[in-house]
């Protein structure tokens, strides 16, 4: 397993273009971590012709949070997906660590693999049904192929700890005895039990309670102070969420950055109007 920090060098990779967005993550002294530069995304060529990005260029630094945030069909998971390897750009690039992520051979591709976690919307979707908690949290392990089944439960055990469930009693539970809220906890534990670089949390909250909500939310933060060199993404349509996680806030619409910048320069200035519809829309929920 690797925990990431031996291939970073202080600073900025050298020989690379620094974007505006590269040198407002680089403020915070960190090496820059992942880096999409120009992206550009269209399905349903021909007549049924959707841009889904529109050169979009976007740097995270080692330990920094990033929030993304738009609203429906703004392009998020479009990105996190090509953020994430799991889908190509048409235009554009993208790096991870400095190495171009470009298809599955190439060593950007499987070093971002070896060093990033995904949490997405619904928990339920991600987590196999017949599977306890112990087996999906402890799956990824194997995957990185560590055979030691005391370490790997002890592993478990401590990122279920991280986000605040008693392993004791949730390490035998199938998906079914779970809430939403508790099964995305399990989630989260499942994609930090890596120690990843980089975790990419798409809609995270969406599908969960107030209550449950704030839990998370609190996995989230705590994740943040027991790992502060792990950079993390968070998608969402929520400001709240952004306004507690994010150091940075970039904000999408019809598939362009439109503006962004620090949390509270963005929340409290706003400059585009689609930032100030979407911070004015916050304020009636
Ligand atoms: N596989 C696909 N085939 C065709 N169009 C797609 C596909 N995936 C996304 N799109 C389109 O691309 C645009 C961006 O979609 P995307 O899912 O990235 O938005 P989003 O910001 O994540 O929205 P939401 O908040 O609803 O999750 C939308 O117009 C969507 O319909
Ligand atoms: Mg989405």
């Amino acid at each position: 397993m690797n925990n990431g920090s031996s291939f970073v060098a202080n600073g900025t990779p050298t020989g690379r273009i620094v974007t505006d967005d590269a040198l407002e993550s680089a403020a915070n002294n960190n090496a820059v971590i992942m880096r999409v530069g120009h992206i550009s995304k269209r399905f349903n060529r021909g007549t049924d012709c959707r841009r889904a990005l529109c050169d979009v260029s976007l740097a995270v630094a080692q330990g920094e949070s990033v929030a993304i945030i738009g609203g429906s069909g703004s392009g998020k998971s479009t990105l996190v997906r090509i953020l994430l390897g799991l889908d190509s750009a048409d235009l554009g690039t993208v790096e991870y660590r400095g190495q171009v992520v470009h298809g599955r051979r190439s060593p950007g591709w499987q070093l971002l693999r070896q060093e990033s976690g995904l949490v997405l919307q619904n928990p339920f979707a991600s987590l196999d049904p017949r599977w306890t908690v112990a087996r999906s949290i402890t799956e990824p392990l194997f995957a990185a192929g560590i055979r030691d089944r005391k370490a790997m439960a002890v592993a478990a055990e401590s990122a279920l700890e991280q986000v605040g469930l008693e392993p004791a009693q949730f390490m035998a539970r199938y998906p079914i005895d779970l809430s939403g809220g508790q099964a995305q906890r399990v989630a989260i534990a499942r994609a930090m039990v890596t120690n990843p670089a980089l975790l990419v949390a798409d809609e995270p909250m969406s599908a969960i309670d107030v209550v449950a909500r704030l839990q998370i939310l609190g996995s989230f933060t705590a994740l943040r102070h027991a790992r502060p060199e792990m950079a993390l993404i968070t998608v969402s349509h929520d400001l709240g969420v952004a306004r507690r996680l994010a150091e940075r806030i970039v904000v999408l619409h019809e598939g362009r950055i439109v503006e962004s910048g620090p949390t509270v320069a963005i929340l409290e200035h706003p400059k585009h109007d689609y930032t100030k519809c979407l911070i004015d829309a916050a304020s009636l929920e």
